[in-house]
């Protein structure tokens, strides 16, 4: 039986270029929660923010998730779970109840990484970010505070992965090696303890 690989953890984390790669290796399905959202919206997601606000953007994001994680499709190979990487917005973990959503169907993989290393590679991609240009704060102040708000909920996941040194094919090797291992614990049955002759 093949769970889903959910891809989560800070913006900028590389979970979008990390979830192609696994796919594209294991030759699964790749879909974004936030593309979902965008495409049944109509709008950008700082558009959503803008006009609706975050409240709103929440509602949308339970819904594509609560839809994810209520894929009835079957492999056709093995016809367990239809096999697919799910990469979500970096605050998907934060409503508990989309972490119980998709830990009952797959392995929860956080991307981390430095604050520093998440202030340079969102730079250029700030405006599109509006949880990081709501606050009057520097970039680096609002990441280091959403981290440290966050840290709980991250840790929900089932496995965290450093990024901020690996290259995304390198982030992608250390990705599939954590689902396979978390997926076999998962699903096996838990080990007999040994009966002495
Ligand atoms: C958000 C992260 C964004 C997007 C939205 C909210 C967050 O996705 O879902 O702007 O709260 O961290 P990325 O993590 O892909 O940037």
């Amino acid at each position: 039986m093949t769970p889903k690989l959910i891809l989560t953890g800070f913006m900028a984390t590389g979970k979008s270029s990390a979830g192609r790669l696994v796919a594209r290796r294991l030759s699964w399905d790749f879909v974004d929660v936030d593309a979902v959202i965008v495409e049944r919206a109509a709008k950008s997601i700082a558009q959503i923010f803008a006009d609706h606000g975050e409240e709103h953007f929440r509602r949308l994001e339970r819904d594509v998730v609560a839809l994810l994680a209520g894929d009835r499709r079957r492999c056709p190979h093995c016809h367990g779970p239809h096999p697919e990487v799910i990469s979500t917005g970096g605050g998907v973990l934060v409503d508990e109840s989309n972490c119980t959503a998709l830990k009952r169907v797959g392995v929860i993989v956080c991307l981390t990484a430095r604050p520093e290393v998440v202030a340079a590679r969102v730079e250029r991609s700030k405006t599109r970010r509006p949880k990081l240009a709501e606050s009057g704060k520097s970039t680096l102040a609002r990441i280091k505070e959403l981290m440290d708000d966050r840290a709980g909920a991250y840790a929900r996941a089932d496995v965290q992965i450093d990024s901020s040194d690996l290259t995304p094919e390198q982030v992608a090797d250390h990705v599939i090696a954590a689902f396979g291992a978390n997926a076999a614990r998962r699903i096996l049955p838990p080990a007999q303890p040994s009966r002495s002759a």
